[in-house]
């Protein structure tokens, strides 16, 4: 069994994991960053495509934001669409700001790419088995090429997921759990063809939500609201383009040109808080305290938000042995995941239709849909909430 010792273990490669290490990094700060899959998995795992202004401020700030900045696209707007009209929310003139798509696993490849050029320890493969005292003397074993390996740090970070191991690591008493399931989930694609919009199109149909989004000039991103328990089987590429067109088709006759489908998936939707979110030197980032549902794209940015507030602390530990900025950790995040959590709630209810709904719900659904587009009071609360909700401490760059 070999030993290592760092100041923080890292469990993780997503976006918090590697945001965290890469900000450490930039401080001075040592760490090491173990994941349990392959780079080229974390590396092609699809997920999500918006990232707040706040978010490419911090990547760009630290020196990861090149490909970001050059294939980016910033959007100044999205579309919602219902009754087959569509309405323009403009985020620049409502509030300032705008959003970039740009792919989480493109987010991943640049900071893998970063943390390799600096040679920062960083193994794939590499399986989290347990964490021991993370109260004193916190302790990693992990496995890798069929050993046992060691590591004792000053601080762990988990930033393994939902699924991941450090929050079952906690004793069930000292954990709140707050949730909440929704009757249905998202059908989502990956196709070959110029997206249909130059912004993102949310729809409200009788049939089901559906969304728009996109990867690139080339590459399209669509989403279909679906049974929890669909059999994607069932769904043939022709069956997903007809019911996109149905769902987001308007009176002025939009088009939506289909193309080959390059992958597809089923994502869960739910709303999940754990709280607290640090434990002695254990702290949790990211999907492992808590899951969004995608309809407002803030789980990616909910989990750069956490890791934001971590490095504060860790800085202001290790530059100036102060441990308040650390101690406040939960406090500080779940201001802002509650925040996030209430208006992805707030997206997902009012865009989505729900099992047994009758004409009253729909008429309230559009009553919903058309005060939000018409009232410039309204509009603004939402833009304001998508383009990310500015932070209540000063910025790291
Ligand atoms: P993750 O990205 O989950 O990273 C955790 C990492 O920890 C993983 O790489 C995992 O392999 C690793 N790990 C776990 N256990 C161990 C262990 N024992 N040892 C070592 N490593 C371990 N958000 C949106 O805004 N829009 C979307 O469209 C969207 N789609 C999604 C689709 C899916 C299928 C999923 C699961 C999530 C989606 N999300 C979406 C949410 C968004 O992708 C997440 O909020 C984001 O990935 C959170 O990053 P993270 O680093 O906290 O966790
Ligand atoms: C995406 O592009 O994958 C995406 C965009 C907006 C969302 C969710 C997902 O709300």
């Amino acid at each position: 069994m070999s030993k290592l010792r760092t100041q923080v273990g890292i469990i993780g490669a997503g976006p918090a994991g590697l945001t965290l290490a890469h900000l450490l990094h930039f401080q001075g700060i040592e760490s090491i960053v173990l994941e349990r899959h392959s780079r080229e998995y974390v590396e092609t795992r699809v997920r999500a495509g918006v990232l707040e202004q706040g978010t490419v401020d911090i990547l760009c700030g630290s020196g990861v934001g090149e490909r970001l900045k050059r294939e980016g696209l910033e959007h100044q707007g999205v579309e919602l669409r219902f009754d087959g009209s569509g309405h323009r929310i403009d985020f620049q003139e409502l509030v300032g700001r705008s959003i970039t798509v740009y792919a989480q696993q493109e987010v991943v490849k640049d900071l893998i790419l970063a943390r390799l050029a600096y040679q920062a320890p960083t193994y794939f493969e590499a399986e989290v088995m347990r964490i021991e005292d993370y109260d004193v003397k916190p302790k990693i074993l992990y496995r890798r090429e069929d050993e046992e390996h060691e590591i004792a740090c000053d601080f762990i970070a988990g930033c393994d997921g939902f699924h991941g191991i450090c929050r079952p690591a906690v004793p069930d008493e000292q954990l709140q759990i707050h949730e909440r399931h929704y009757p249905f989930a998202w059908l989502g694609i990956l196709a070959q063809v110029a997206p249909a919009s130059h912004e993102l199109i949310y729809t409200y149909h009788e049939r089901g939500f559906s969304l728009l989004s996109m990867r690139s000039p080339e590459i399209s991103r669509l989403y279909l609201q679906c049974a929890p328990d669909e059999d994607i089987e069932k769904w043939s590429d022709e069956r997903i383009w007809e019911e996109l067109r149905t769902r987001m088709a308007t009176r002025e006759g939009f088009v939506l040109k289909d193309g080959a489908i390059l992958q597809k998936g089923i994502t869960p939707m739910r709303s999940f808080v754990a709280s607290p979110m640090q434990f002695g030197k254990l702290f949790l980032l990211g999907d492992a305290a808590h899951i969004v549902p995608p309809t407002g794209a803030k789980g990616l940015n909910l989990a750069v938000a956490d890791v934001r507030v971590l490095t504060r602390g860790l800085v202001e530990f290790y530059k100036r042995g102060n441990r308040q900025a650390l101690e406040q950790y939960t406090e500080r995040c779940l201001r802002r995941v509650w925040k996030c959590q209430r208006f992805s709630w707030w997206m997902t209810s009012m865009l989505h239709r729900f099992p047994q709904e009758d004409s009253f719900s729909h008429h309230i659904h559009v009553a919903e849909l058309d005060y939000v587009t018409s009232s410039r009071a309204a509009s603004t609360a939402l833009a304001e909430n998508y383009v990310g909700l500015p932070f209540d401490t000063p910025g790291l760059f």
